[in-house]
């Protein structure tokens, strides 16, 4: 599988890095609007060809497959041109910006018959993956709530521009790292939600949301509560998973724990290499894909995160709870 990849930013060589490691497959492009970006990424990925456009790319007759890695307004077009031209497509979350845009993508690479996967790479962390197969045992009964915690920064500076602007990244760090959360409390809370209450925070002068906080009721009854917040001075990417008969903390930089009657045990330890892991048994999974199998993400799971994004800002704007549900219903 030759994989072009478009965007060389920020995990570019985690995926650069996971082609590399699998049999099978290799980063045999690399495209970018940023020259000096797009050669170094093509150096680390062994000498490969560099396009400025993505459609050149595409047309070139060096890629099988592609990894678009781009702000998020442009994963609607780059992965309809790629379904159009006939190759796989790994789309970096979150899905897009639109319910609209989501629907346009499945269906466009429904219609060419190429594999289509999102990068929810929360589902291949090492420290989740822990906590999933301890969870699955039925050891700690069901899950009864999730509360999930990250902090991040979104001060004007701490990353590229295009993610303060509403229009390219969809949102704030609702959308960007929300999505994260929302994705996880999803998979791990087991069910879809029905309701959103959700208050977000604009601090910094910018445009969009730098903080949020979001309460989900999922249809099985399982309560979720995320926070995320810019810049504060404890760092966090904990999740606490509350069971019938213990509570599981997932961090990456903690490891996976339980706690049962007073009694704490470590489940993982965290790995120097866990975050590569993850993106390397992504790409396996989307290879899998091409080959016939089930994503691992579906992409119905991935729609329901972007639903919920624009739900949640719904829900802050018009400062209610949102039946998930009925507004469709309204809308419609
Ligand atoms: N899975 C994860 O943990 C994770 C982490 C970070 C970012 N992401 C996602 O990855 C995607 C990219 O984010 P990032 O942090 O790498 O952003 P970034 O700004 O670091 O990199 C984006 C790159 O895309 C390039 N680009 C922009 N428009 C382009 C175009 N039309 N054609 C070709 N290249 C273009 C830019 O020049 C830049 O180098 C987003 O969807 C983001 O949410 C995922």
């Amino acid at each position: 599988m030759r994989i072009g990849l478009i965007g060389a930013g920020a995990v570019a060589d985690f995926h650069i890095s996971a082609a590399h490691t699998l049999e099978g497959a290799e980063i045999s492009a690399i495209c970018d609007l940023d020259d000096a970006v797009a050669s170094r990424a093509a150096a680390a990925a062994g000498g490969v060809p560099v396009f400025e456009d993505y459609r050149d790319m595409y047309a070139s007759g060096l890629v099988d497959a592609v990894v678009v890695n781009t702000p998020h307004a442009l994963h609607l077009p780059m992965v309809q041109d790629a379904a159009a031209a006939g190759l796989h497509v790994l789309v970096e979350k979150p899905m897009a910006t639109s319910l609209d845009d989501c629907d346009a993508m499945v269906q466009a690479c429904q219609d060419a018959g190429v594999a289509f996967t999102v990068g929810h790479i929360q589902h291949f962390m090492p420290d989740k993956i822990a906590a999933r197969e301890l969870i699955d045992s039925g050891e700690l009964g069901d899950v009864v709530l999730v509360r999930d915690y990250r902090s991040t920064d979104y001060r004007p500076g701490s990353r590229s521009d295009w993610f303060f602007s509403k229009k390219m990244a969809g949102g704030g760090a609702l959308i960007n790292i929300g999505g994260h959360c929302l994705d996880r409390c999803l998979w791990f809370g087991g069910g879809r939600a029905t309701e959103v209450f959700a208050s977000t925070a604009h601090r910094f002068d910018t445009e969009v949301e730098t903080d949020g906080n979001i309460a989900l009721r999922l249809d099985n009854g399982v309560g979720v509560s995320i926070s995320v917040v810019s810049d504060p001075p404890l760092k966090s990417d904990t999740m606490f998973i509350v069971c019938e008969k213990g509570v599981v903390v997932a961090d990456p930089r903690r490891g996976t724990l339980l706690q049962v009657d007073g009694a704490s045990r470590v489940i993982r330890e965290p790995q120097p290499d866990d975050i590569q892991s993850a993106f390397t048994a992504q790409m396996k999974d989307f290879l899998s894909v091409v080959a016939g199998d089930e994503p691992e993400v579906p992409l119905e799971h991935a729609r329901h995160v972007v639903e919920l994004v624009l739900s949640s800002y719904r829900s802050s704007l018009e400062k209610r709870t949102i039946d998930v549900e009925r507004q469709h219903a309204t809308a419609s």
